[in-house]
């Protein structure tokens, strides 16, 4: 017998490991918020330093506020050279979520006298840091997956724009950014801000709790974000929707495969731990699809796809009494597709949309008093005592 076990929840599905003032969900109604504000709000008339502001801060920065921060994070864009070098050391192959955390943990070394997570100078300029940082070692690592130059951040450009121009730039040729792309990538990146305690985020507070600094906390919460169940949803989509429409197989059938759990196969971009009617964002990410396809003149056989499996999905006895529906990683795979990143990118996609999240809410538990080290209990299922053979 245990003692001080009170509850066994695999999954914490019903145990909250902290308080949070950042963000709301309510999953049964479909609701978004962060800081108070709905996500609906928030992806048409926002940025994504503004929304990185709020959720850092807690209030929406006065102009002067937001143009003091937009400045900071173009001031630090670039990365050491040194640090340049590492992306050789990786084959070509190399998953792009790989080299993305790989490389945020190999940052940390250029920063450890100034990493003390106990600091509020050395916590503002990481912070800093990161969002400066994080998207250009991204767009490298698109970059060497596809064999080209790496170019440096052109800080004339807006967050976003600059995003553009370094995954899609070539060397010495004019880019010009298509401001539908830009557009539609930055409500995409606002979207993907924050989700209060899920798998990555969770993730950084725990190593956070252990007095980690935020790039060793954020460098787990990447690898966390990387699995299929989590960030890695997106990607997995357009790879189920990519199998489905080479073999031929019938959307229907393949539905029935799902439903029948042959070889684990599931329904990727379905289902979510806490929606249970939908997910407010899936909502906008669809709406955004149809929306950004048709202004870039692309028509897309997956889209169709995509929809029709939605359709009968959701006629279906199965996904209506398990409460399943389209999450947010349903969609974005053909919207990123259409702008021109390769699937494997996809989740680092999701990644810069969720670092101002992750940056916050290791901010948080930095600051509440409450804050313990995490030390989940187990129950334990093994031998009883017994002596090792030749001691008794
Ligand atoms: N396809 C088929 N069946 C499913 C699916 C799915 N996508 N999701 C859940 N189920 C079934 C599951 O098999 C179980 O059935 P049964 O009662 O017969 O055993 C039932 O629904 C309850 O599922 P669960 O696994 O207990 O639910 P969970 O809250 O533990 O898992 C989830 C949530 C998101 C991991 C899961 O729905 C899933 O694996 N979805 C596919 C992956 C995905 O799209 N992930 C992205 C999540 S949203 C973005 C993010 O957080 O990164």
């Amino acid at each position: 017998r245990q003692t001080g076990l009170t509850a066994l929840d695999y999954g914490f599905v019903n145990t909250a490991a902290t308080r949070s003032a950042i963000t709301f969900i309510d999953g049964d109604q479909g609701i978004l918020r962060y800081r108070g504000y709905p996500i609906e709000q928030l992806a048409k008339n926002s940025t994504y330093l503004e929304v990185a502001w709020l959720l850092i801060y807690g209030e929406l920065p006065t102009a002067d506020q937001l143009a003091d921060f937009d400045e900071r994070i173009r001031h630090h864009t670039l990365l050491h050279e040194d640090l340049k070098r590492f992306f050789s050391a990786l084959p070509h192959t190399a998953h792009p979520m790989s080299v993305l955390s790989s490389a945020v943990s190999a940052l940390s070394t250029y920063y450890e006298n100034e990493s003390d997570p106990h600091n509020p100078e050395h916590i503002e300029l990481n912070t800093v840091r990161m969002l400066a940082k994080l998207p250009v070692i991204a767009a490298y690592a698109h970059k060497k997956s596809i064999g080209q130059a790496f170019l440096y951040p052109d800080n004339s450009l807006s967050f976003v724009d600059n995003f553009l121009k370094l995954n899609f730039g070539v060397m010495s040729e004019p880019y010009e950014v298509n401001p539908v792309m830009s557009r539609a990538l930055e409500r995409l990146l606002i979207l993907h801000e924050d989700h209060e305690q899920n798998a990555s985020t969770s993730t950084v507070r725990l190593v956070g709790s252990t007095g980690a600094n935020q790039f060793s906390s954020i460098s787990a919460g990447i690898n966390a974000l990387y699995g299929p169940l989590h960030g890695g949803a997106n990607e997995a989509v357009l790879e189920m929707l990519g199998r489905i429409r080479e073999s031929g197989e019938s959307v229907q059938r393949f539905v029935e495969r799902v439903k029948n759990k042959e070889d684990g196969v599931k329904l990727m971009g379905f289902g979510h731990r806490v929606y249970k009617n939908y997910d407010p964002r899936a909502k906008l990410v669809k709406e955004s699809a149809d929306e950004v396809l048709a202004e870039l003149g692309i028509s897309d056989p997956l889209l169709d796809l995509a929809k029709e499996l939605e359709e009968i999905a959701l006629n279906d006895d199965y996904f209506r009494e398990r409460r399943l529906y389209p999450n947010v990683d349903f969609y974005t795979g053909v919207i990123y597709k259409a702008m021109g990143f390769p699937t494997r990118m996809f989740t680092v996609l999701f990644a810069i949309g969720r670092l101002p999240g992750w940056l916050a809410q290791w901010r948080e538990a930095g600051t509440d008093t409450h804050t313990k080290i995490g030390r989940p209990q187990q129950l334990y299922t093994g031998a009883v005592r017994r002596d090792y053979p030749g001691t008794v």
